[in-house]
């Protein structure tokens, strides 16, 4: 089927679309309700099948020939440690730390947060929460303590997973004071702590609340997998939105195992046993679904690294990679391709490997600009795809379908609206707007499977974050266009979440932090572009009557309190000591605006402002010098 078969037929039959696709898993109930919308307008999926994600990750392959296939290779540059373990390897320590977890209490619908560095143990402790029908909450390990606190305090988990240490190039981060400081901070009381002790630093253990995960191993009894209902969680996984309070992604079993059986292929042309490679962290959505769960869902194999894409040891990291686990399809963030290039204009550590395996390089996270997209085609002379997506859609919304077609592609866009996915460019006031025109991207209701079944503990946030803007639609938070031949170009949030290196943050909860700073009367943060990372906060600050800084101390003092209180990934390096914000009559601040203007783009000055002038003062500050 064509992609624009398969398209028309999702749009036109999305339940038969659908069905054919569930159908390709080993479900232990196959459902009959395939979508029902009357409970939320988004859609459930599959609400009456039976089955468990991990079975059918593990079980029915090690069941059906692939027993002795590796399913993850393990690769850590920094620890000089490599391992791989096959189906039925991996599915013995999966079932066993299963039967751990259950020793300690965890039952279906229950959570378990996992904070964790890149290590086998991670995806193993996730696999084992699928087992048995618990719910995990995997807390990226570059969170500060106030961070993981929160998430916390949130989910409720009766265990957390941790590891002693992570290893960032050659430091070593001790992870365990980062958890006992927010098991402090948190009001919710964990039951039990399972760590896993790492050789770099041994971490110090609390007599009757903290377990080795060695020990609780060796005395666990193997979990046979649970039966869940589709539409029952497999995980929450925190994401950055405009407030400071992150939202907790809620996704299903179900929905989600299908969606990502049907993109191994039709995305990435993956078949069954060959080599994919995320080069993501299990900590975001692009690690939960394609180290951990897509790959393994499809019968592939796939690779778990703990390194970077230069300096571990060098540039050459990732076709290093590629050689040696003969990697098919590589998915990385523009970020690090960006990283590789600085290093390596020309590509000259390229050429000491063989890349024959690969056939496309994906990349996402964020816009793959023009530069980037053209170096990376002709220094790998591989197609290279952007492809967009979201953790509230657990997968990508627009993609070129390698699985499906060959497309042209076109720098700049990530191609076409995967099937599945019906998708419109509105106006502010919600009306369609016309080729080339730029507007938010919304997609209109039902969502396809996947997609967030709601945000965790708070049932409301779903409508009022996604659906209130345009009735009818799900609002990405995205701007963008479609060209006269329907390719979709995606250009930036319409929000205040902002993309660092691939990491999404939000300025909202920057500017809380910002605002606490002794001196700081108001401030406003927003991202500006960067040539590296994508994007970088800059922070406007108006100082309280009487203080006195330079914005040189104040950044420095800015960027550590960011540190301390969200994470080392929320880098500032831009301050202004500012004499006003610009606002409208009724005091809100123009945050686009001063986007606009320390990015070098045109605006237009709205009639509701009220001092015109502070514009000029701080395009004088912030206005990109040409
Ligand atoms: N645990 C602890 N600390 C972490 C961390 C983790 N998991 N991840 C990052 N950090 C720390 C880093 O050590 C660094 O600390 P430092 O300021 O003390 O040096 C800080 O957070 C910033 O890290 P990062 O944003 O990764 O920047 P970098 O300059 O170290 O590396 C890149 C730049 C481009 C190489 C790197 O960001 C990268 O590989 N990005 C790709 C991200 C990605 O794949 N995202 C997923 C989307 S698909
Ligand atoms: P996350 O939820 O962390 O995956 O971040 C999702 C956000 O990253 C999106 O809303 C976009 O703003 C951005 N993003 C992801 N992929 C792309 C892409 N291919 N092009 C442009 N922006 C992207």
């Amino acid at each position: 089927m064509s992609y624009q078969e398969a398209y028309n037929y999702a749009t036109s039959n999305p339940k038969d679309f659908w069905k054919e696709q569930a159908d390709r898993l080993p479900w232990f109930k196959k459902p009959a309700d395939i979508v029902d919308t009357s409970e939320q307008p988004t859609g459930r999926w599959f609400s009456d099948g039976e089955m468990n994600t991990c079975y059918m990750a593990l079980d029915h392959h090690v069941a059906n020939g692939r027993a002795d296939q590796v399913a993850i290779h393990y690769d850590s540059p920094v620890s000089n440690t490599k391992s791989s373990l096959t189906y039925a390897q991996l599915l013995e320590k999966v079932a066993l730390f299963a039967g751990a977890l259950r020793a300690k209490g965890v039952d279906t619908g229950d959570r378990v947060v996992i904070y964790m560095p890149m290590v086998m143990e991670a995806a193993v402790a996730m696999l084992a929460c699928s087992r048995l029908g618990a719910i995990h909450s995997v807390v990226f390990g570059g969170f500060a303590a106030a961070e993981l606190a929160v998430r916390i305090d949130d989910a409720k988990p009766k265990v957390v997973v941790t590891s002693s240490c992570g290893i960032e190039v050659a430091k070593v981060i001790p992870y365990k004071p980062l958890l006992d400081a927010a098991l402090d901070l948190a009001t919710h009381k964990v039951d039990a702590v399972v760590l896993l002790q790492r050789p770099q630093l041994a971490a110090d253990m609390q007599a009757g609340r903290d377990f080795d995960w060695n020990d609780v191993v060796a005395e666990a009894v193997p979990a046979e997998a649970v039966p869940v209902k589709s539409s029952d969680p497999l995980y929450v996984l925190y994401t950055s939105g405009t407030t400071g309070k992150p939202k907790g992604v809620v996704r299903d079993n179900g929905g989600h195992a299908v969606a990502l059986n049907y993109t191994m292929k039709a995305i990435y042309g993956m078949d069954a046993g060959d080599v994919f490679w995320a080069a993501s962290d299990v900590g975001w959505v692009v690690g939960h679904s394609y180290i951990v769960y897509g790959p393994l869902i499809a019968g592939c194999t796939s690779i778990l690294y703990e390194g970077k894409p230069v300096m571990t040891p060098d540039a050459g990291a990732f076709w290093r990679m590629i050689e040696e686990y003969k990697v098919k399809a590589i998915f990385s963030a523009p970020t690090a391709f960006r990283a590789i290039k600085k290093e390596d204009p020309n590509g000259e550590l390229l050429k000491k490997y063989d890349l024959s395996s690969l056939v496309t390089v994906f990349m996402a996270g964020e816009r793959l600009d023009p530069p980037t997209y053209e170096w990376a085609k002709e220094i790998i002379g591989r197609p290279v795809v952007d492809h967009w997506w979201q953790t509230e859609t657990g997968w990508s919304i627009c993609a070129n379908p390698v699985g499906l077609d060959d497309l042209p592609a076109k720098p700049g866009s990530s191609t076409v609206p995967i099937p599945g996915y019906d998708l419109h460019i509105l106006s502010d006031d919600g009306q369609p707007l016309q080729a080339n025109e730029k507007g938010n991207i919304a997609l209109k209701l039902p969502m396809p499977p996947g997609f967030l079944l709601g945000v965790w503990g708070d049932p409301q946030r779903l409508h009022d974050s996604y659906l209130a803007d345009f009735p009818g639609y799900y609002t990405s938070g995205d701007g963008g266009y479609r060209d006269e031949d329907g390719y979709v170009y995606i250009m930036g949030r319409t929000d205040d979440v902002i993309n660092i290196a691939g990491h999404r943050l939000s300025t909202g909860e920057m500017e809380e932090v910002v605002g606490d700073h002794p001196l700081v009367a108001e401030c406003a943060v927003v991202g500006i572009h960067d040539e590296l990372k994508g994007q970088m906060p800059l922070a406007l600050v108006l100082l309280k009557a009487g203080a006195e800084s330079t914005d040189d101390v104040l950044v420095k003092e800015l960027a550590a309190m960011l540190r301390a209180k969200i994470g080392p990934i929320a880098v500032m390096k831009n301050a202004h000591i500012v004499q006003r914000l610009p606002k409208t009559r009724s005091g809100k601040i123009l945050r686009k605006i001063i986007r606009n203007i320390a990015n070098g783009e045109d605006y237009i000055v709205p009639s509701t402002i009220d001092d015109p002038a502070s514009l000029d003062e701080i395009a004088e500050l912030i206005a990109p010098k040409s």
